[in-house]
């Protein structure tokens, strides 16, 4: 295997961080990775909001949770009342990807939501390459939900808000194996 393919296998959502904050250069080479990913028509429809202040990140946090537990879906509930439980995972850093929706235009391949997830499948992929952890937060949509909680979060005018990726250094003890994969996903026309 060359070393992108090992890059990729043994890349992990991570979920406890050791509280060492991630060096600026590591961050700028990880958000770097991102706005080299593919984009419909080359737009490069996105925006990366990085938050590394633990005060915020608590902040914002909380308001996660408090939305979860207002949800009224029991599994969601259950997790925003659980005290222990982070959306973050007390990572020290989180980036905030976003995409310009003012050009959307699925028919003319114009989709920032597929751009901007390439994108943050970079920055996982380049992370990890750095000895990062990270995870792709879909939680955080409890958040973009509610315009009241998002207002003093700097998201550029007509961008929306669609997932967040969490950064820091993985505590070891907590690195999970592979999660099985599905087999039979692949066919062959020929
Ligand atoms: C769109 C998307 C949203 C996700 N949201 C969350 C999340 O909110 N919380 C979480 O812990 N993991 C989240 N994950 C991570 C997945 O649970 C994880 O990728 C999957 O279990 C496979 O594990 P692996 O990343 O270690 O291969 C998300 C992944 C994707 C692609």
């Amino acid at each position: 295997m060359n070393e992108v393919s090992i890059n990729i296998k043994t890349r992990r959502s991570i979920r406890k961080y050791q509280p060492v904050q991630v060096e600026q250069e590591k961050l700028d080479s990880i958000l770097d990775a991102a706005i080299h990913a593919p984009s419909g028509h080359n737009q490069q429809p996105w925006h990366f909001l990085v938050v590394r202040d633990n005060g915020i990140i608590e902040d914002l946090d909380l308001r996660i949770r408090k939305s979860m537990a207002e949800s009224g879906i029991s599994r969601m509930v259950k997790l925003g009342e659980d005290p222990k439980y982070r959306v973050f995972f007390h990572a020290p850093t989180i980036v905030i990807v976003s995409g310009n929706e003012i050009n959307y235009d699925p028919e003319g391949h114009l989709i920032p939501f597929a751009d901007c997830c390439a994108a943050i499948q970079n920055m996982l992929l380049a992370a990890h390459s750095l000895g990062v952890g990270s995870c792709w937060i879909g939680l955080v949509c409890y958040l973009f939900q509610h315009p009241e909680r998002m207002k003093d979060i700097p998201i550029p005018e007509g961008f929306k808000p669609y997932y967040a990726v969490c950064l820091g250094y993985p505590d070891p003890a907590l690195i999970t194996s592979c999660p099985k994969r599905k087999e039979g996903v692949v066919d062959y026309l020929r």
